[in-house]
């Protein structure tokens, strides 16, 4: 729906004496962040308050020794940004190595301690077992986001209980255990600002200061992750909470407003922040942006999907103009199917002797116990993805959006594969979008879809993340993770017969 002059009238007149909790030079750390770039190159990106000419990263291989240097141009910003975001890629880095490194300019952060470090990633082929860990649906914790009170009307069962542990505090506890982080979208939900304040959880604002509430969750969320992403991988990609300031519309009843994209300011809208903070490895890759693109890590080869804008064929995306959302968003590549072509493509070249897995990673789920409804459901992206991830094998298939966890059998067209986990043809699918943001967790729909053999909604009150193990080239185990004491509540191994690389690559 499209704001009248009127309905948007109203929306500039509505003052309050409340200030905005929007984050100050004092609060905001630098938000250190860690992105590969293909087999032997690391993005180190980080903010400061000024442009730099010259973003500078000390590193080397031991941490009293950072004697390379590397510079880049790249010191971006955008309308309403607080900060310029930095990046620096460093090429010709020996694979599965630890690096130690220093961003030049830190902005103050009492909560890391300087150097940081990295691991590169396996080269690919290399067969040793490792884990990585993926979130979906994750917003900022604490006094703006999910914490120990919401709101009027939400459920105890989606908020924190008192001493809690959240996603992040799981995720920060267990540093050790996993060699990057995967986030398939929905990365701090900014634009719940106007809900939380509808609700009476934040201070009333105006829609002229929202914008400042907006980037203080936003700048909130990457400071609290900075004890990962300043030593793990943060692999991204794009969910509808990047898209615009207002969740696409946001309606507060009591007034009878339908706020629409039309009071996002331009820095607010069409993934803005999201294309600035990060530099996912498209380049390395042929993708577009932090929109889609793939890499290798030891026996695996990740893709990262967007199921928000460019699906081709003829189909808008949920996020874009026309789309379910409202988003106003999109296309970011203006080639006729441009996405899928890519998908095609990047699938064909794998080559299974020396990645014997691949995962697939998309915010929308289109299997899932859930009404029928198109906004949660994403038919257009099972029509125009799951014909090649079948036709290629594809062995895992992940998603979120809906704040579920949905364990389902590997499933083709609809069909369960009569192998289920032993040896299917079939990709598998799970969807786990429930990693913690203000105001919880959704339902799965009762009776579950027969496809379905584990789930957890709200009623379970749970907030947790997927970890994922490779054990070797044909056994693959998905966990779940429960964030508030870090327990397994759902495992389950794929056995796959993939021709295993008969000669190890070493390092
Ligand atoms: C803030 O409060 C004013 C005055 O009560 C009200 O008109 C306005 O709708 C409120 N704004 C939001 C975003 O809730
Ligand atoms: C932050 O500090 C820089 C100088 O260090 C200044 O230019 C900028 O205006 C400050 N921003 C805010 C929001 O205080
Ligand atoms: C520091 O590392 C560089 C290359 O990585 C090496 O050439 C140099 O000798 C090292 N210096 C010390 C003091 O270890
Ligand atoms: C970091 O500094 C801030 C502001 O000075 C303080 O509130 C906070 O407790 C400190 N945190 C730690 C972990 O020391
Ligand atoms: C909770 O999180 C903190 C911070 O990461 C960690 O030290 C602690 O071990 C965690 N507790 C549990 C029960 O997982
Ligand atoms: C709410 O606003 C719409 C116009 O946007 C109007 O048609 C409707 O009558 C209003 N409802 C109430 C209860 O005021
Ligand atoms: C969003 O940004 C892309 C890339 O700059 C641009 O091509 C597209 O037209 C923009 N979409 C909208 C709705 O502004
Ligand atoms: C759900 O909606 C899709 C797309 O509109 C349709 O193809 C499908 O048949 C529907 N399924 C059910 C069970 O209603
Ligand atoms: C989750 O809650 C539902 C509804 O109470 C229950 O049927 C189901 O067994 C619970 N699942 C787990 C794993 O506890
Ligand atoms: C692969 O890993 C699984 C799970 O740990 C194990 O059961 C299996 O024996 C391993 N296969 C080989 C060939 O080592
Ligand atoms: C850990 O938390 C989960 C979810 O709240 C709960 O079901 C489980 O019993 C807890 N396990 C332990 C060992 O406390």
């Amino acid at each position: 729906m499209r704001s009248t002059p009127l309905l948007r009238s109203l929306a500039a007149v509505a003052v309050s004496a409340s200030g905005c909790q929007a984050a100050t030079n004092a609060t905001i750390n630098s938000q250190v962040r860690l992105a590969y770039a293909g087999d032997s190159g690391m993005v180190v990106s980080w903010n400061t308050f000024q442009h730099l000419d010259q973003p500078t990263v000390k590193f080397g291989l031991s941490p009293g020794n950072l004697s390379e240097t590397v510079s880049s141009d790249v010191s971006v910003t955008y309308a309403t940004s607080l900060t310029y975001n930095n990046h620096v890629k460093i090429t010709g880095l020996k694979p599965d190595t630890t690096y130690y490194y220093a961003p030049v300019g830190l902005l103050k952060d009492n909560t890391t301690t300087l150097p940081y470090s990295f691991r590169t990633s396996r080269a690919a082929g290399d067969t040793t077992p490792y884990s990585i860990a993926v979130v979906v649906d994750m917003g900022t914790m604490g006094a703006q986001g999910l914490t120990t009170s919401a709101g009027k009307g939400i459920s105890p069962n989606n908020i924190l209980k008192k001493g809690e542990n959240n996603t992040i505090d799981s995720l920060t506890a267990v540093l050790d255990s996993y060699e990057f982080l995967w986030h398939p979208g929905d990365i701090a939900y900014a634009d719940y600002w106007l809900k939380e304040e509808i609700q009476g959880f934040l201070p009333n604002t105006t829609i002229a200061d929202g914008v400042k509430v907006y980037e203080s969750i936003l700048n909130d969320y990457y400071d609290e992750l900075t004890p990962v992403t300043t030593t793990k991988p943060y692999m991204v990609g794009p969910g509808n909470h990047e898209s615009n300031c207002d969740n696409g519309g946001t309606t507060d009843s009591s007034k009878n407003i339908t706020y629409t994209v039309d009071i996002c300011m331009p820095g607010q809208t069409n993934f803005t922040g999201y294309r600035n903070h990060f530099r996912m490895p498209s380049t390395e890759s042929g993708g577009t942006g932090n929109f889609w693109y793939s890499f290798d890590h030891g026996m695996v080869h990740y893709v990262q999907l967007d199921t928000e804008t460019d699906l081709g064929h003829g189909y808008i995306g949920n996020d874009e103009i026309g789309g379910s959302e409202g988003d106003d968003s999109g296309p970011f590549n203006q080639l006729m199917n441009a996405q899928t072509n890519w998908l095609a493509a990047d699938l064909a070249s794998v080559d299974r002797t020396i990645t014997p897995w691949v995962i697939v990673a998309g915010h929308r789920p289109w299997y899932l116990s859930h009404a029928n409804a198109s906004g949660t459901i994403c038919w257009t992206c099972k029509d125009v993805f799951e014909p090649l991830l079948m036709q290629y094998g594809v062995d895992l298939v992940l998603s979120g959006h809906s704040h579920v966890y949905q364990r389902n059998a590997p499933l083709a067209n609809g069909v369960v594969d009569p192998n289920e986990l032993n040896n299917p043809t079939a990709p598998w699918y799970i969807t786990n979008g429930a990693a913690g943001h203000y105001d919880g967790l959704d339902s799965l729909q009762v009776p579950y879809q027969t496809y379905q053999r584990f789930g957890l909604d709200t009623t379970n009150a749970t907030f947790g993340w997927s970890r994922l193990t490779f054990h070797n080239c044909t056994h693959l185990t998905h966990d779940f993770v429960a964030s508030n004491n870090g327990t397994v509540l759902d495992t389950a191994t794929l056995y796959k017969d993939h021709e295993c690389n008969p000669e190890p690559v070493c390092g």
